[in-house]
C-alpha cells in the first residue's frame, strides 16, 4: 500500500506523471537510460564533463570522471561528453540517433557547479528540436536540497525524466525515476526484487512529511551560511554550498573534523557543504564558526 501512496506523492511534488522506484541513484540513472532507449529507439547519449550519475555499468557510461570510468572501459553505451554550460557544443553533439541528454541542474560531485543562466532551457530546446529526451539527474539536487523539491523547478523547463535518490528516504536505500505523461515502461521492460518495498516507501513518505514544512526555510538557511562564509565566495543554492579552496581542501576537511564538523572535498579542491535540511540556525552558526576558522587557518 505504501508504494501507490508514495508514487502519488512523488508525481505531485515533481509535477510529472509516472514513478518507478529503485534502490539507489545509480539504478535510477540506469532506469532512465533504459526508458530513453526503449521509447525513442535511438542508441546514443550525451552527458557533461565533470558530471556524475553513478557507478553501475550503465550509469558509469554517462559519468565523466576518468578515474571512475576508465578502468571499466569499454562501457556499453555510446556517450559523448560535452563541456557543462556550452550549448554550442551540445548542439553539435546531439543528432538524430541521440536517445537522451542527461544533466545535473547543479553539478554535485564536481563541486557544486552552477550552470550559466538559460543553460537548462537551452538543453530543452535542443532536445525538442531533435526528438531527444532530457533526463534531469536530481539525485543530489532533489528532495528540497535547493529550496524547491527539484532544482529544475527554479526554471520553467519540463524534463522528460527526473531521477531521485539520496535524501528521498532519509538514508534508507531508495531511489526513483519519474517520467512525464505518456512515458512509461511496458510490462517486463524493467524491474527489481527489492525496489519500492514497503519499508523504503514508508521511509520516503515519512521523509516527505518531514521535509514539506521545512522547504520554505531551506533558502533562508543557505543564505545564513552564505553570510557567515561570504569572504570565501561560496556558491550557494539552498543548502547546497560549494567553496573554491584548492589543494588545501583536505587540510580544511581535517581541521573541521577535529572540531566536530564533517565537510567534504568534492572535485578540483571544492569544499562541498550539503547539511541535512533539518539543520537548525544554532547548528548553522556553530558549523560556520568551525568552517570559517578552518578556512582562515589554512587559506588566509
Ligand atoms: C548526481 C548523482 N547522480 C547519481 C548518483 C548515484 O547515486 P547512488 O550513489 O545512490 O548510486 C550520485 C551519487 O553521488 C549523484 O551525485
Amino acid at each position: 500500500p505504501h508504494q501507490g501512496e508514495l508514487a502519488q506523492k512523488i508525481v505531485e511534488i515533481t509535477g510529472l506523471k509516472k514513478a518507478f522506484f529503485s534502490n539507489s541513484g545509480a539504478e535510477a540513472s540506469d532506469g532512465a537510460l533504459k526508458l530513453a532507449r526503449v521509447r525513442t529507439k535511438k542508441r546514443k547519449f550525451v552527458a557533461f564533463m565533470h558530471g556524475f550519475h553513478g557507478r553501475t555499468i550503465g550509469s558509469l557510461a554517462v559519468t565523466h570522471k576518468p578515474a571512475a570510468r576508465e578502468p571499466f572501459e569499454p562501457l556499453g553505451l555510446p556517450t559523448t561528453f560535452v563541456e557543462y554550460g556550452n550549448l554550442d557544443a551540445l548542439k553539435k553533439a546531439v543528432d538524430g540517433d541521440t536517445a537522451a541528454v542527461i544533466v545535473e541542474p547543479i553539478q554535485g560531485e564536481a563541486g557544486v557547479i552552477i550552470p550559466p543562466d538559460s543553460f537548462l532551457e537551452g538543453i530543452r530546446e535542443i532536445c525538442d528540436a531533435t526528438g531527444t529526451f532530457m533526463i534531469v539527474d536530481e539525485v543530489q539536487t532533489g528532495m528540497g536540497r535547493t529550496g524547491k523539491w527539484l532544482a529544475i523547478q527554479h526554471t520553467k523547463v519540463e524534463p522528460d525524466i527526473v531521477t531521485l535518490a539520496k535524501g528521498i528516504a532519509s538514508g534508507f536505500p531508495m531511489g526513483a525515476l519519474v517520467a512525464r505523461e505518456g512515458l512509461e515502461f511496458t510490462k517486463g521492460e524493467h524491474g527489481s526484487t527489492f525496489a519500492g518495498g514497503p519499508l523504503a516507501c514508508a521511509a520516503a513518505l515519512a521523509t516527505i512529511g518531514v521535509l514539506e514544512p521545512l522547504l520554505p526555510e531551506v533558502t533562508r538557511k543557505g543564505e545564513r551560511f552564505r553570510k557567515g562564509l561570504a569572504r570565501y565566495n561560496p556558491r550557494v543554492r539552498g543548502l547546497m554550498i560549494g567553496i573554491p579552496v584548492g589543494d588545501k581542501c583536505p587540510d580544511v576537511q581535517k581541521e573541521c573534523a577535529e572540531n566536530g564538523v564533517i565537510v567534504n572535498c568534492a572535485a578540483d579542491g571544492n569544499l562541498r557543504l550539503v547539511p541535512p535540511l533539518v539543520i537548525t540556525d544554532a547548528e548553522i552558526d556553530r558549523a560556520v564558526k568551525v568552517i570559517d576558522g578552518a578556512l582562515g587557518k589554512v587559506m588566509l
